[in-house]
């Protein structure tokens, strides 16, 4: 059995507060009980809330992918074309759903970890071809945060749908739905919200919805044929596929300390965090992935150092000091790092980590002033002055 003790320190699945972990140890609820429609009526009014939109909610059973299909089956047609905007893993990913699905991808590529050129974004947009177009919020494979509020500007003069994935953003990281202009924003359950993997989370705006409602085929998916979860979500009593109504349960409770925190001050909690913890790398010298000023606070990427092998390091975090972080994603795999400071996490998480990272660097030769790191976490801590 692991140790129970462990700091699960990747971007997502993030630490689950005990607050959500005590919800689900509860009997099942039959999902047609008004206990449990109550319960997911307020977290539908949760969610809406923390997308800051009055679009429609809806709230699944799968992970965040099922939110990117879901976008793309059920705002495109076969042959219609999108605009895939990328600048890591996940952009990427967008160009096989819109793919499987018949349609036609453009891509604006960008480097993995490059600012996206927003000139360059502009002039696609302005050719009026597209159906929809579709930015990571942050690509979780190199930190990036890319400025959806100003493409969100660009999206005004543009009649293609704004879609946003925002699966390592949302509840960490500032977004306004309506505000920015999206027409449909998706996340995920068990990043910087905090609760376990398995709830989709998406919200879809009026415009977007004629867009569902003025097809001229059908939409080739079942489950995710927003039309049949429409009359769910807009009320919980009916009936169309079971929903897991523990992690329904368990999405409320997350969704309900997010509330209480308050946006505003947990957007804050999280620049300080992130703040604190880059200003350790630096102190290591380590390198880090996105250019400063493009770089997400819901995670850091640094690249380890060359004769330092990650897994080594990976490896000896988890077994001497209970931290757990995550491997480079994809053509980052060997050369980076991925550590997670999102959602739940606390000022005792952000030094423990900066701190089994710089004692495993050392027992593996690198060499730095013992408390380099962490002194230099503490600094921004301190003088941020946060409490938790
Ligand atoms: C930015 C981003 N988008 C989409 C996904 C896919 O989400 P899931 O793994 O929950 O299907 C992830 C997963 O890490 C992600 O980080």
């Amino acid at each position: 059995m692991g140790n129970e003790r462990e700091l699960l320190m990747i971007p997502g699945p993030t630490m689950v507060s005990p607050r959500v972990l005590r919800s689900m140890a509860k009997p099942v609820l039959s999902h047609v009980s008004g206990e449990f429609v109550d319960g997911f009526a307020e977290a539908l009014e949760l969610q809406k809330k923390l997308f800051m939109t009055d679009a429609t909610p809806f709230m699944l059973s799968a992970s965040g992918t099922l939110g990117m299909e879901a976008a793309i089956s059920n705002l495109m047609e076969r042959g219609e074309k999108i605009l895939c905007i990328e600048n890591g893993f996940f952009g990427e990913k967008w160009e096989e759903i819109v793919t499987a699905h018949g349609g036609v991808v453009d891509r604006l590529r960008f480097d993995w970890g490059d600012a996206l050129d927003l000139k360059l974004v502009e002039e696609k947009l302005s050719s009026g071809d597209y159906k929809a177009f579709t930015v990571e919020h942050v690509d979780t494979s190199t930190g990036i945060a890319n400025p959806i509020d100003k493409i969100g500007e660009l999206a005004k003069h543009t009649d293609a749908l704004y879609i946003v994935d925002s699966v390592c953003g949302l509840g960490g990281m500032p977004l306004q739905m309506d505000n920015w202009n999206i027409d449909f924003c998706l996340t995920g359950s068990q990043k910087a919200l905090g609760a376990p993997p398995g709830i989709s989370l998406f919200c879809i705006n009026d415009r977007a919805w004629e867009a569902v409602e003025k097809r001229s085929t059908p939409i080739d998916d079942y489950y995710a044929n927003l039309t049949r979860w429409r009359p769910i979500m807009d009320n919980p009593r009916g009936y169309f596929a079971t929903p897991a109504v523990g992690m329904v349960l368990a999405m409320r409770e997350a969704l309900r300390i997010i509330d209480e925190e308050g946006l505003e001050s947990r957007w804050r909690r999280h620049q300080v965090y992130s703040d604190a913890f880059k200003a350790g790398l630096e102190a290591l010298g380590l390198e880090q992935f996105p250019e400063e000023g493009s770089r997400a606070t819901t995670l850091s990427v640094p690249k380890i150092p060359e004769d330092v092998s990650d897994s080594d390091m990976r490896g000896l975090m988890r077994i001497k000091y209970g931290v757990i972080i995550a491997g480079g994603l994809g053509k980052l795999g060997g050369k980076t790092v991925r550590v997670g400071h999102m959602g739940n996490v606390t000022n005792n998480d952000i030094v423990a980590t900066m701190s089994a990272m710089e004692m495993s660097l050392m027992e593996l030769g690198y060499e730095i002033e013992p408390g380099a790191g962490v002194g230099a976490a503490e600094k921004v801590l301190i003088s941020h002055r946060t409490e938790s």
